[in-house]
């Protein structure tokens, strides 16, 4: 996450400093914040990461000498322009497609934009100017209701009665599509807060006044939208079952609220009335909407959902020392997760969570900025090694970990070699082994360079980190789970991170092979199920020309949309890249008038497509490597898909097809088990040296247990059959043990003969969307006060419920890249 969007983040979930007591700001935006960084600072040694990182800042600025005196390739629109053909009457059938509207309003500080529904083409938007600092009540807000996805708008303020909406509440839209949204007005003028709900996609509000100062998002519980939760400042938790109408406080002192599966919250709560004395939190959860409660855990410093986890650290009650604790059934059984050796200082991260598994970072000792990914077996509880050398700074909380949504088994994140160069590397297979990216094959990496330094030729996907870096990067890489195989990303060919601006690289095949697709940082969307991209130039110039393609990114075309160039901030479509229909936001000369200009790509694919026009394409096949071409996970997968040199339209209902075909296991299907892992260019696995003699010992449920492996753990989820079938077994003990430190009776058993090693421990759960749609636009001033003008978009995805995807994460929820609350908790130990 970058802290670009961390800053946004923060901002915009800090309800209401305004009216809030000195005091109590910081706790509502730590609360508001879920657990974001509050702590890091403290328990981090800032100091130490920030030599780090400053390390890597310098390499970095070094290579940015080295390329700026090599001469920087222009800028040119649409590669490969030999073989491509032109379409036919872009313009004119284009002109007639596009559609511009001007927001005219005196002061404009903050758009937000909310789609609502699926499919309806409702979009609203909500502009809130607020004069700066301390004086919120100056605040103003308009909002405007479109019904054609985004061509033209009604301004609808007289249905929010001209309230001023608290935009960091943002527009709270249910996960479910029906229709459902709540503002957030501030009435204090008659002392309090009202709500503003509709059932109806935002044509029609009802006003209700709330009997409390709320403190964070309503949160919508994502399998029934008319039950939400939310904190009053006075950190009273509040649940209303009839979609806000009315409501019923069920709790007090509560540090932190999630709902989890089934109906269920899970949250903290302090008797001491403080939030911050970590580690003499509850953990409580409610089944029956909060009539009656079970306390799951006590001495909690911190808890976590994901997937079916549940992750709680958890004091030993000796000093600071903490446990991270794990439960797959709500929180009555817990078990210490289970890493190998670690020393003090480190801190663990939860980079991502499927059903299944989860993937977790563990940190080098020292500041070096990377450390080691572990991935957990079905239980949560038994690590092994995946990756080392993760580059994962922990100042900016900046990994460049990211789910490829339109691939399975696919994730893309950033190493640091010992050189330190910054390399990309991949996997296809969870995690089990990872590559560095191939050479894009019309990337022009010479000869010359590629025979004497291989390294020069790799490419590099730009993420948060180069955000970060303040490198020119507008976007993070882009995948839909409905475009199969297609990622878009901004990346350089040569040494890591070392090129100035940044070109767009597309691959077609999850990220097997890639090609260069677009000169210079662009913004781009997927458009049609992947049946085309729209990309607009990011530059400081006004823009009058958006680039698209059909065919996955290898001939792109260009429309001169205007004759009168705008600013552009950033581009919109409906989320789920099904829409034909693009918005490019921005303004023109004067600041305070925004244009949306919306193009319709229907008319230039005038045809539906048809059987003949989709190929067959096996999945993950592009890596020659025997009769098992396309076995990942244990099947394979051969997809339908679009031929690339068909020009037509997907169609809104279209449906990604696939045949499954199951696969012998072979050592492919297997992680390396806790303490072995696998040498560089190898299948095989090999046991750490440190671990050998020392078969691991755990406890799982009160028993303790030995595993006895051969190496090798299948992968959770993997459905492969017979075939490789190495030895593995938990033997029982029969000696009972201590699997979590919930019970400070039975604390002096545990610390024995394992003393735990505690360490500091983040979990960072990476959701998609949560942020993506987050960005800044300008900074600018006006009438001498400075106003920071921000554009952001608020996805039906980023609703504040789903971002935890409390019930399920999966790659649905990663769509577009990056997401991520963080938790400070802790851990861990082992022999
Ligand atoms: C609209 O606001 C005015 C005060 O600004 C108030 O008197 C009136 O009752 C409000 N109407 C509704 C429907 O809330
Ligand atoms: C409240 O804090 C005091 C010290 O400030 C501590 O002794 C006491 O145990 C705490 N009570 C609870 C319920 O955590
Ligand atoms: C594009 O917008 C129009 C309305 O302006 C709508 O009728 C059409 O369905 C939209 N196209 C898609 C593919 O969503
Ligand atoms: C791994 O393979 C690559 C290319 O095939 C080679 O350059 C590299 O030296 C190999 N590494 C090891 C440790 O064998």
């Amino acid at each position: 996450m970058s802290q670009l969007l961390l800053g946004q983040m923060s901002f915009s979930q800090c309800p209401n400093l305004g009216s809030v007591p000195v005091n109590m700001i910081s706790v509502s935006c730590i609360l508001a914040l879920g657990l974001f960084w509050s702590a890091l600072g403290k328990d981090f040694q800032e100091e130490v990461k920030l030599s780090g990182l400053r390390k890597l800042l310098m390499a970095f600025d070094e290579e940015r000498r080295d390329l700026e005196t090599s001469d920087l390739s222009k800028r040119s629109t649409g590669l490969n322009e030999q073989t491509c053909t032109a379409l036919p009457a872009v313009e004119s059938t284009l002109q007639n497609s596009t559609h511009t509207f001007t927001f005219k309003m005196r002061n404009m500080g903050l758009l937000s934009l909310a789609w609502v529904g699926d499919g309806s083409g409702v979009l609203l938007v909500l502009t809130t100017f607020q004069v700066p600092l301390f004086t919120m009540h100056f605040g103003q807000s308009n909002l405007y209701r479109s019904e054609d996805y985004g061509k033209t708008f009604k301004d609808v303020t007289h249905l929010i009665n001209h309230t001023f909406i608290l935009s960091e509440f943002g527009i709270a839209i249910s996960p479910d599509h029906s229709g459902k949204l709540i503002l957030t007005g501030d009435v204090s003028e008659t002392g309090g807060f009202q709500l503003f709900r509709s059932q109806d996609f935002g044509l029609t509000f009802v006003p209700t006044v709330l009997p409390f100062e709320p403190l964070i998002q309503m949160l919508y519980n994502p399998v029934d939208s008319n039950a939400l939760l939310t904190l009053s400042l006075k950190l009273d938790l509040w649940l209303s079952e009839d979609f806000g109408a009315t409501w019923r406080k069920i709790h007090d002192h509560v540090c932190l609220v999630r709902w989890g599966p089934k109906n269920s919250i899970f949250f903290t709560t302090n008797y001491n009335e403080s939030c911050n004395d970590k580690g003499n939190l509850e953990l409580r959860k409610t089944t029956d909407y909060g009539r009656s409660f079970v306390t799951i855990a006590t001495r909690v410093y911190s808890f976590v959902l994901g997937g079916k986890f549940v992750f709680a650290s958890i004091m030993t009650g000796k000093g600071t020392e903490r446990l991270i604790h794990v439960s797959v059934d709500g929180g009555e059984v817990w078990n210490i997760a289970q890493l190998p050796t670690v020393n003090h200082e480190q801190f663990y991260s939860i980079l991502a969570a499927t059903q299944d598994m989860i993937f977790m970072h563990v940190d080098d000792p020292g500041d070096s900025g990377v450390g080691t990914i572990y991935v957990s077996d079905d239980r949560g509880t038994v690590f092994s090694k995946s990756l080392e050398r993760h580059l994962y700074t922990t100042t900016g909380s900046d990994t460049d970990f990211s789910t490829i949504s339109s691939l399975r088994g696919v994730y893309m994140t950033s190493v640091l070699t010992e050189d330190g160069a910054v390399e990309t590397v991949i996997t296809f297979d969870q995690g089990a082994k990872w590559q560095t990216l191939r050479r894009p094959q019309n990337s022009h990496c010479d000869t010359e360079t590629s025979t004497n330094r291989p390294n020069r030729c790799r490419l590099y996907i730009h993420a948060s980190y180069s955000i970060t870096m303040k490198m020119d990067v507008p976007m993070l890489p882009l995948s839909q789970p409905n475009a199969v195989g297609l990622i878009v990303a901004h990346g350089s060919v040569g040494d890591a991170e070392s090129t100035v601006s940044p070109d767009v690289y597309v691959s077609d095949d999850g990220g097997y092979s890639w090609h260069l697709a677009l000169r210079g940082p662009h913004h781009y969307a997927i458009l049609d199920s992947g049946g085309l991209l729209v990309a607009v130039e990011h530059t400081n110039l006004p823009v009058s020309q958006i680039k698209f393609s059909t065919d996955e990114g290898q001939c792109w075309h260009t429309y001169k949309f205007t004759s009168d160039p705008v600013f552009f901030s950033g581009l919109d479509s409906e989320p789920g890249s099904r829409s034909m229909n693009v918005s490019l936001w921005g303004y023109r000369n004067n600041v305070s008038k925004w244009v949306v200009i919306t193009i319709d790509f229907r008319k230039l694919l005038t045809r539906d497509c048809t059987e003949v026009d989709y190929v067959e394409w096996l999945a993950h096949s592009a890596d020659p490597s025997g009769p098992n071409e396309g076995c990942v996970l244990g099947y394979k997968e051969t997809f339908l898909r679009l031929r690339k040199d068909s020009v037509c339209w997907n169609g809104r209902n279209y449906a990604v097809t696939k045949k499954l075909s199951p696969c012998p296991c072979q050592v492919d299907d297997y992680h390396c088990d806790f303490g072995y892992y696998r040498p560089e260019n190898s299948t095989e696995c090999v046991e750490q040296e440190e671990m050998k003699k020392h078969p691991l010992e755990f406890c799982l449920n009160g028993t303790a247990e030995q595993l006895q492996t051969s190496g090798y753990r299948k992968i959770p989820g993997d459905q492969c059959e017979g075939g490789f079938q190495p030895e593995r077994k938990e033997i029982h003990l029969r000696r009972g043990c201590t699997s979590n430190a919930l019970h400070p009776n039975s604390l002096s058993e545990t610390s024995s003969p394992n003393a735990a090693i505690i360490v500091m421990v983040v979990l960072v759960i990476l959701l998609s969307s949560a942020v993506a749609g987050v960005w800044l636009v300008k900074k600018y001033v006006c009438g001498g006060r400075y106003l920071v003008q921000r554009y952001s978009v608020m996805r039906e995805h980023v609703e504040a419920n789903k971002i935890e995807g409390v019930d399920d994460i999966d790659a649905e929820y990663m769509e577009t890249g990056k997401a991520q609350y963080n938790e400070d908790s802790d851990q861990d130990l082992l022999e």
